[in-house]
Order: structure tokens, then sequence, then C-alpha cells
């Protein structure tokens, strides 16, 4: 959840502060590029150097260094943040939090920033049980900011109760849920079908297709990114997803109709972008099958159309999105399979276009709802394909 996000974490002054060491260590371990903000008081307590070493980024101190001038653009670092974090603030940050008081740079970058801010206070007992304290804490709750409250034990005072700063995995695990809940699929199940079906023709035989998985992989780790909580049915191939999701793996059309049927009554959102084999051997040969002096015919019979099925029995607030893969009347045959096999959304690749397909890194394709509306997109990389899939899909 934090891989990539740009944090800017505010030090006060506050004997916590010392945790905020680990704390960037946490954050630079979940992939997040930390910048750190200490305030003058914070300054007091923990070094710049320790916090820049372990950030691997400069720490800011104030507006403009003298010796040399250069300033610090609290804009600019403010539009650079995916979200702010003070740990720990003190009481007299909270104060300028709530009052708009804005003496540093680290309450500049927070008036200046539209990102979300999380503020963890640490101070003693009886300055956080104090009217005021909670009065600014209201006020800075009612804009929008979200509290990371102290918990209870022993302060640096010596005195026992409330005001200790969340320990640092507490902090990190509670952005991690925060961000996860504030994603659009956050809740929704999904369930994604990958690459080919092989069907037996004996031991060592089969009968399958080019398909790489390559679009079903990114759709299933785009669907991840939005926060769905993603099974991938994958037949064989050697692609792995970047997301950390459920994955079955499958061989034959009867091995993925089994497994979608029995996800299917539980899931919100269905891609069966899996290249199903439409036939499959009558017979499967327990041994191999010896060369024949002439020909060799093999009988074959249907595979149940998975995609159909699951649309037989889809229930209202279910999606269901379908792909056509075709080589010729194309729009024709893709819209006869949304409405046929009752899909939501059909997703259109022809072979006729250059870069669409098995096997290639990229794709093209066309997108009709249920009221026959197509959009049309660019030849994209497939990664940039499950993007705009899945926002079709959002807008469902
Ligand atoms: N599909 C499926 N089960 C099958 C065959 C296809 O679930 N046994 C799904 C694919 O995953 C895809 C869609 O159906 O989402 C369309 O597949 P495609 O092979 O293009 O079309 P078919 O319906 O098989 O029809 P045809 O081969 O005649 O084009």
């Amino acid at each position: 959840m934090l891989n990539n996000k740009n944090i800017i974490l505010g030090v006060c002054g506050s004997i916590a502060a010392y945790k905020s060491a680990f704390l960037v260590r946490l954050l630079v371990k979940a992939g997040a590029n930390v910048k750190v903000i200490l305030t003058p008081d914070g300054a007091n307590f923990i070094t710049p150097l320790t916090l820049a070493t372990l950030s691997k980024n400069p720490v800011y101190t104030q507006y403009f260094e003298e010796e040399t001038g250069v300033w610090s653009n609290h804009v600019e670092l403010g539009l650079w943040a995916d979200l702010i974090l003070i740990a720990p603030t003190s009481a007299n940050t909270l104060a300028k939090l709530a009052t708009g008081i804005c003496d540093n740079l680290l309450t500049a970058v927070y008036l200046s920033a539209k990102c979300p801010v999380y503020v963890a206070p640490a101070m003693d007992l009886d300055m956080w049980k104090h009217e005021t304290t909670q009065q600014n804490i209201a006020r800075v709750t009612s804009y929008a900011n979200t509290i990371i409250y102290p918990t209870s034990g022993e302060l640096a005072s010596g005195l026992y109760g409330e005001g200790r700063m969340a320990e640092p995995e507490e902090i990190v695990s509670f952005l991690t849920n925060a961000i996860k809940q504030s994603l659009p699929l956050f809740g929704k199940k999904a369930m994604v079908t990958a690459g080919p079906s092989y069907e037996a023709i004996d031991p060592v035989r089969f009968i399958g297709n080019h398909s790489s998985g390559k679009m079903g992989f990114a759709l299933a780790d785009e669907l991840a990114r939005l926060g769905a909580e993603v099974t991938l049915i994958a037949g064989p191939t050697a692609q792995k997803t970047e997301q950390s999701l459920k994955r079955v793996d499958v061989v034959s059309a009867e091995e993925m109709l089994n497994a979608c049927s029995s996800l299917f009554p539980e899931t919100d959102i269905t891609v069966m972008c899996a290249a199903v084999a439409d036939y499959r051997p009558k017979t499967v040969s327990t041994q191999k099958i010896k060369k024949q002096e002439n020909e060799l015919v093999l009988e074959l019979e249907k595979t149940t159309d998975i995609l159909a099925s699951l649309g037989k029995v889809k229930k209202p607030g279910q999606i269901l999105v379908g792909f056509a893969l075709e080589t010729n009347d194309e729009e024709n045959y893709a819209k006869g399979k949304l409405e046929k096999k009752n899909l939501d959304l059909v997703v259109l690749n022809s072979l006729n276009d250059k870069g669409a397909g098995f096997k290639s890194d990229t794709n093209k394709i066309t997108i009709f709802n249920k009221a026959l509306q197509r959009t049309t997109f660019e030849t994209k990389s497939k990664v940039a394909v499950a993007k705009d899939i899945c926002e079709a899909i959002l807008k469902l």
C-alpha cells in the first residue's frame, strides 16, 4: 500500500521524536519515498543527519538555508506529498494546526498541501487531557485530518497515562489500512481468468493455444491495486503477478470451470480473460499414442463455455466482463457475445490490429457496454490497457 507513496514526515519537539527514526525506516522499507521536515524544536530532539541518512533525502528544517540562501518551496513540497504524517505532533504544533498559525516550514507545508494529513500527537498526560488540547483535536479533525491517537503507558516524565505516541509499527499499519479503505474497490471480491487451457490428448500431448496470460495478469494486478480482493485463476503460463494475491492454477477447461463456478457466487467482479479451449479430445489415451501408418483422427467434444454458464446464474449487482478475440466481422461478433453471454462489458481485440492479441506486450481494444456503446482505445501496453478496462468497470 505504501509502495511508491510520497510521504512527508513532520517531526515536532517531543521526546517521542526519537521514534521517528524507526518510523522513517519502516516507511522506506515499505517502499515509500520519505521527506522529513523537522520543526526548530524537533531538531533539538533528533538530528537532521540521522533522518536524512535513513530517509535517503535531505531533511528540511527551515524556509531557507542562511548560508546558501537556498529556499525550500513549501507549496512544491505540499504538492509532492501523497500524504503528510506529523509524528510526533507536539501540543504546540497541534494548536497551530487548529488555528492556522504558520510560523515554520512544516505548518506552511500543512496549510498548502491538498493530500490527506495524519496527526500522531505525543505529550504528557495532563497536557493531553487539557480542554484546550481536546478542543484542538476536535478542530483539527473537523478539517478532515486524521488523528492517530496516543496510547496509555509510562511517559517520559515518569507519569503513567495517555499521551504516548503510537508505536511506529502501529502508525505504519494505521496508514496502510487507511489507504486500503480509501481505494475504490475496497471490500469488493474480484475473479480473473488468464492464460490458455491445455486439453490432454495422451500423457505427453495436449491441445493448447498461444495465450501468454499477460493481459489477465495485468488485469488481476490492477484490480488488486484498486483495492479488490482478487483471485486469479491461471491456466499454464510463466507469468507472475506484481501484487500479492490469491492464485489458483489450473490446466484444463474443466478445471477452470470448476474453480470459477465455486467462486462466482461470492464474487462482485468477474473478468474472463483466459483463452479457453472450445473443444477437447473425447477420450484421453492413458498411454502415449504411437505413430500410425496413415493419418490419425482425433474426435473432439465441446467444452463448457465458462463465461456463458456464469452469465446464466449472474445476480443483480454482479459484474461480468468477457473478451472477444476476432479476425473478421469483429464488432458484430463482440456485440453478439455480450448479449448471448449476458455480459456487462465485452472487450474486443482484433487480430487484424497491429500490436493486439496473444504474446505481445501491447494490446488494442474496443469496449462495448450493455447499451452497445463503443469506446475505442489506442494501442497501449497491456498494463495501460488493464487500467482502461478497470476504469470502465469502475464506471459500472
Ligand atoms: N470463454 C469461456 N469458456 C470457453 C470459451 C470461451 O469462458 N469454453 C470465454 C473467454 O474467456 C472470453 C470469451 O468467452 O472471455 C470469448 O471467447 P472467444 O474464444 O473469443 O469466443 P467463443 O465464445 O469461444 O466463440 P468463438 O470461438 O466462436 O469466437
